[in-house]
């Protein structure tokens, strides 16, 4: 009787391994893996958003979250280069919209996705200047997740009413209040530039309200010379701008540098609005947002987005991961968390923070200049070069030098004569 029993059971388990559903009992669960730099506070959180979304449209697949932490993908970009040209490419990986492409030399490296943009019907929910942004040599190569906002002056609401301030507008009012705040012992302009991008992303606001939205966009375009006195005259308010920094800023990261304001030791932040995706993941709310001096008006934006490499190991699961990428649904578990706003123009506002819906308006209604630091300006050689510049006049203060070396990365990408 008990070997009946012993039987039974025996049985028992091997039918029930017969007839267990996908994914039970050793059956092949399949995998996707998903390469990013979102390893900080808020884009964490809506990465995994995405994947939750994910898991349950397609619960017996596992992603693998490869991240390669750095802001701006400082240190991502260049792993993701090596990958795809030695053969080893992740499922699907993050890149900017716009010209950032062209590093991983798409028409070789990556497939076209117009055919998923048509039947998705994407060529209808997101925006027309997106769009065009995303087509590059008359492909589509990745599925954006939303518009982040890269001129933004974070501010400490506490610091700036116990000192009876105003967010400054200008240059002018600027200085101003930051000698006001340097005289009571505040870090008037917070700046953590560890990771070499922070400095050039603060630039381009300068920049922007040094020579206006179509000054600006002009230099990415050649309408603007780099030798433009302009220029000249944007960085040496920079300049002046650094000497109003915290101290230990070569130690830290932009979210690092983020603490100066929930301590209320630091006043002012030039940041995209991964910051107010940051904040929120620290449970801080005492933070205000205002343009940074002579940027009303004007939206500095990048947009994030997936690629899905050739070769890609799994293949089905990614071409899932980019339509979840697309959709309602995954953009907005995503963008909430992240700080960003919706690419799609159908996403339900409220789910929104105060802030996002004040940049969903301006998104709207603003003049929108294309973000360098954040890839949708110039081509990556030109970026990076812009960058190591911005990176190297922290240190020198070196105008001229700065300046000359800003023009020649403009004629190395063949964009100045
Ligand atoms: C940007 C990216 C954002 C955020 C930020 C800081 O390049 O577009 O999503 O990750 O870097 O890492």
């Amino acid at each position: 009787m008990r070997q009946i029993r012993g039987l039974t059971v025996l049985s028992l388990l091997l039918i029930s391994v017969m007839v267990a559903p996908a994914g039970w009992a050793g059956a092949a669960k399949s995998k996707l893996e998903i390469f990013s730099w979102w390893t900080a506070g808020g884009e964490a959180e809506g990465l995994a958003g995405m994947f939750t979304v994910y898991k349950k449209l397609y619960p017996n697949v596992d992603i693998v979250n490869a991240t390669v932490a750095g802001g701006a993908g400082t240190n991502a970009k260049a792993v993701l280069a090596t990958r795809l040209t030695g053969g080893d490419p992740p499922d699907s990986f993050q890149v900017h919209a716009g010209l950032e492409v062209q590093k991983y030399d798409p028409a070789k490296y990556l497939e076209p996705l117009d055919g998923l943009f048509t039947s998705a019907g994407w060529d209808k929910v997101f925006p027309s200047g997106l769009l065009t942004l995303l087509r590059y040599q008359g492909h589509y190569w990745s599925v954006p997740v939303n518009i982040h906002r890269a001129n933004v002056m974070w501010y400490s609401k506490k610091v700036f009413t116990d000192n009876k301030l105003t967010p400054p507008k200008t240059f002018d009012e600027w200085f101003k209040v930051a000698d006001a705040l340097k005289a009571k012992g505040i870090v008037p302009f917070v700046l953590g530039d560890k990771e070499g991008w922070e400095a050039g992303h603060a630039f381009e606001a300068v920049l922007i309200g040094t020579l206006g939205a179509d000054g600006y966009r002009g230099l990415w375009t050649g309408k603007t010379q780099w030798t433009d006195a302009k220029v000249t005259q944007a960085l040496n308010t920079f300049k002046r701008m650094l000497t109003y920094t915290n101290s230990d800023h070569a130690a830290l990261t932009w979210d690092g540098a983020g603490q100066y304001l929930i301590d209320n030791k630091g006043a002012m932040q030039i940041m995209g609005d991964w910051q107010n995706g940051w904040f929120q993941s620290k449970n801080y709310s005492g933070y205000g947002w205002a343009s940074p001096p002579g940027n009303a008006g004007v939206f500095d934006a990048l947009s994030d987005s997936f690629s899905l490499p050739k070769g890609a190991k799994d293949r089905e699961n990614a071409m899932n991961w980019l339509k979840v990428a697309g959709s309602k649904a995954g953009q907005e578990a995503f963008n909430p968390k992240k700080g960003s706003i919706c690419a799609r123009t159908d996403c339900t506002q409220s789910l929104f923070n105060a802030y996002l819906q004040s940049a969903a308006q301006d998104w709207k209604s603003n003049a929108l200049v294309p973000s360098v630091i954040h890839g949708a300006a110039a081509i990556e050689s030109w970026a990076t070069k812009y960058k190591d510049a911005l990176a190297l006049f922290v240190t020198s203060g070196d105008v001229a030098k700065t300046q000359a070396d800003l023009q020649q990365a403009c004629k190395g990408a063949g964009v100045c004569k």
